[in-house]
């Protein structure tokens, strides 16, 4: 029988849950979707996540993606959401308005604990990062297959400037950056990152990485090996179902 467990990732324009079967990361049932409530004050999406809670029938504990700093479940940073997130117990406000056990925790962590149990990451041992390009960056750091959360590489100081702010998704689109000159931003940024933390294998995440041939190839001056993320949209709500199963192991066998 499958082992499944919901995962939900909040992220900038969208809410996406899905039922996910750990043993492959495939969606037992169809993802569902709501639009990131704007602003995006934390009754608002709870109240979002409550409904897609609602929409599986979901009885056991559930995984849930919030895009800045989770430290025991509350939290710390919010770049690209509401500043009503800081410092908050956002972990027991979730579970309140969907009466779930949840488990929280940064997007992009989500994403690299799916990218490295079932993608591009699968097997590689040493130093790896993923970072996801969306409206921020985001990072995540493996050392030997094990995660140190909360990294936070895309607030990097370039040319004092926020990384995201000259090297995300949204930059590019915004800035209307072809892929070249974007190449070239990211080469810079992941020039620095090399500098202080050496990685093997740098796995680049997130929508933009469906057209990785357009600018991975462009990338200049890093020594690490640099490959698209595998699962691409789906890794952040694969992700979450997994830390929600590493958090309730015996729950999550249905
Ligand atoms: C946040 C990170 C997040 C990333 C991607 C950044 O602005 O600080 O925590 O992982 O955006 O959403």
């Amino acid at each position: 029988m499958a082992r499944e467990m919901l995962g939900i990732d909040i992220g900038g324009s969208g809410i996406k849950g899905a039922a996910v079967d750990l043993s492959d990361g495939s969606f037992t049932r169809e993802r569902f979707r709501v639009d990131t409530p704007r602003p995006s004050r934390p009754k608002a999406v709870a109240k979002v996540l409550a409904e897609v809670v609602d929409h599986f029938g979901w009885e056991g504990p559930v995984g849930v993606t919030y895009p800045g700093v989770v430290i025991d479940g509350v939290t710390m940073s919010a770049a690209n959401v509401s500043k009503r997130w800081l410092g908050l117990e956002a972990r027991a406000l979730i579970a309140d308005a969907t009466g779930r056990e949840i488990t929280l925790l940064n997007d992009a962590d989500a994403a690299g604990i799916a990218e490295m149990r079932l993608g591009a990451g699968r097997g590689r041992h040493g130093t790896v990062v993923v970072l996801t390009l969306g409206t921020g960056i985001g990072s995540a750091l493996f050392t030997d297959g094990v995660l140190v959360p909360n990294t936070e590489f895309g607030h990097l100081q370039i040319d004092g400037e926020d990384a995201e702010i000259r090297a995300s998704a949204k930059a590019r689109d915004e800035q209307g950056l072809g892929w070249k000159k974007w190449a070239k931003r990211l080469s810079v940024y992941m020039r620095h990152l090399e500098a202080l933390i050496s990685p093997s294998l740098i796995i680049v995440g997130g929508g933009v990485s469906k057209r990785s041939e357009h600018f991975i190839p462009l990338i200049e001056g890093v020594r690490a090996e640099i490959v698209p993320a595998r699962l691409v949209n789906n890794a952040g709500i694969v992700g979450a179902a997994m830390a929600a199963e590493a958090a309730h192991p015996l729950e999550a066998a249905r």
